[in-house]
């Protein structure tokens, strides 16, 4: 199994849906061993809580650069021998040489149909926000490779949810999590981990 880390900055209601997956034996490869927040007052440490997850927070606010807080989570990281990223809903940007140092093992799970309002400033309620205002008829869900780029890694795994007449950026967002983000996030990480397992390398060795 891959030592997985999940890195929550808000609900966790994606890191939920992973807990619940791991727990119905749907994520035969990927462990959960780590949550990490950048927020100490993120409703996602109490779900790692509950499901008996070890939990950490690095706060974002404690840091002066992106640089200084992403070599403070790599370390985190590799302290604890974790072999696949998932961020779930983590609104801190990491550095490029994070991003190296874990390069093809971080997932990131983002509620648009990428190349649609995605990028720097896409992100939580604003993305439906701007869906709405183009008037798109379909929207969804996107579970991408992260690399230096803002949500512009290698896309894994798509699903399409209707944007329905009279919907709010809210009743859109919940949507678009409960037909998309919660069913796509454990079934990618699920096939990242498999694949990482068959390419023999368990553990990251940085
Ligand atoms: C989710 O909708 C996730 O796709 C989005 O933030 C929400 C977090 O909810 N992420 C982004 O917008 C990243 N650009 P959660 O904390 O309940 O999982």
């Amino acid at each position: 199994m891959i030592k997985t880390a999940v890195l929550v900055s808000g609900g966790g209601t994606n890191l939920q849906a992973l807990i619940d997956a791991s727990a119905a034996g749907e994520m035969p490869h990927a462990a959960l061993s780590l949550v990490v927040s950048s927020r100490a007052d993120a409703f996602a440490l109490e779900r790692a809580k509950r499901a008996s997850i070890p939990a950490a927070v690095v706060a974002r606010k404690e840091y002066a650069s992106a640089e200084e807080y992403s070599d403070a989570m790599l370390a985190l990281l590799r302290e604890n021998g974790i072999g696949l990223i998932v961020l779930a809903g983590f609104l801190s940007i990491l550095s490029p040489a994070f991003c190296k140092a874990y390069e093809g093992r971080i997932l990131n799970i983002h509620p648009s149909l990428i190349p649609s309002f995605c990028g720097r400033g896409f992100y939580g309620l604003r993305v439906h926000e701007a869906a709405l205002e183009r008037g798109v008829k379909l929207t969804g869900a996107t579970v991408h490779f992260v690399n230096e780029i803002p949500d512009g890694g290698e896309i894994l795994l798509q699903k399409a949810v209707a944007v329905h007449e009279g919907d709010t950026p809210e009743t859109l967002q919940r949507r678009v999590m409960e037909e998309a983000e919660w069913v796509l996030l454990p079934q990618a990480a699920e096939l990242a981990a498999r694949r990482l397992e068959e390419a023999g390398t368990t553990e990251r060795k940085v």
